[in-house]
């Protein structure tokens, strides 16, 4: 399976920062046919950085979109009209879920979408601090899981990316306590147990699963090495250039 390195620029960069940087990284990278680079800007800057990027370098996606296709919804865009503009989408982000208030329901009409608009969805999971303290990591990670996945065909499972990202270990988190590998493997473990008795082994082991939460080259080498994990989805270190390509450069070594 491919390494996945994501890099989710959140709210960040002008349409002209994010242009620059595309341009830098482009130069930066060689063409990594094993490592498959994702980056995540804001919206307003994919239209055009879809024109300048090199596909077979870099992939584009979506932070966010609404799962109607058109219709009455002031202030969305749909995934329809992001078609070959992306090939990726986060969905259920936990700054969506926990400052714009989505609910699984909502996360699992978005997956949806984005299959059925060719773009793959990139499932975002995760506890908050107070689920861990009361022991409800298990419960939320298979509810948030489950429901995520509950409007896509079975047939559809392979279209889809999960990323872990303890919201506790998010770096712009009051707390952001760095996760453990031991704390990210039994997590992983859980996830793919969940989907293997939901889908079936064959089906589960197709699903590439990404793990998020302050990484940085000084630990993304452990994280590459966890079991079952085979990428990273890197917020703030994303920003700096010189960090993320040593981050895609960690996962090439660690691959070979
Ligand atoms: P940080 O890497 O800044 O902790 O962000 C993680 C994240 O939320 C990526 O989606």
């Amino acid at each position: 399976m491919k390494t996945y390195i994501v890099g989710n620029w959140k709210l960040n960069f002008t349409v002209g920062e994010a242009s620059i940087y595309l341009h830098k990284l482009m130069k930066a990278l060689p063409n990594y046919r094993d490592t498959e680079v994702v980056v995540a800007p804001s919206t307003i800057a994919l239209q055009p950085l879809s024109l300048q990027v090199d596909r077979h370098k870099i992939k584009l996606a979506v932070q966010n979109a609404f799962y109607r296709d058109f219709g009455a919804y002031t202030g969305e865009i749909s995934f329809s009209q992001l078609d070959g503009m992306v090939d990726y989408a986060l969905v259920g982000h936990s700054e969506q879920r926990y400052i714009f208030g989505e609910d699984d329901k909502m996360i699992a009409k978005k997956v949806a979408a984005a299959v059925r608009n060719h773009i793959k969805p990139i499932l975002c999971i995760g506890e908050t601090e107070s689920e861990r303290a009361f022991n409800e990591t298990a419960d939320v990670i298979r509810d948030q899981l489950i429901g995520g996945l509950s409007e896509i065909a079975d047939d559809d499972l392979d279209e889809v990316l999960i990323a872990y990202e303890p919201v506790w270990a998010i770096s712009s988190t009051k707390v952001a306590k760095l996760a453990t590998p031991d704390e990210v493997t039994d997590v992983v473990k859980l996830i793919k147990k969940t989907l293997s008795d939901t889908y079936g082994k064959k089906e589960a082991e197709k699903v590439p699963i990404l793990f998020g939460g302050s990484v940085s080259p000084s630990n993304a080498g452990a994280y590459l090495t966890v079991p079952g994990v085979n990428g990273l989805l890197i917020g703030g270190s994303s920003l700096i250039l010189s960090e993320f390509v040593d981050i895609i450069e960690i996962a090439k070594k660690v691959q070979s």
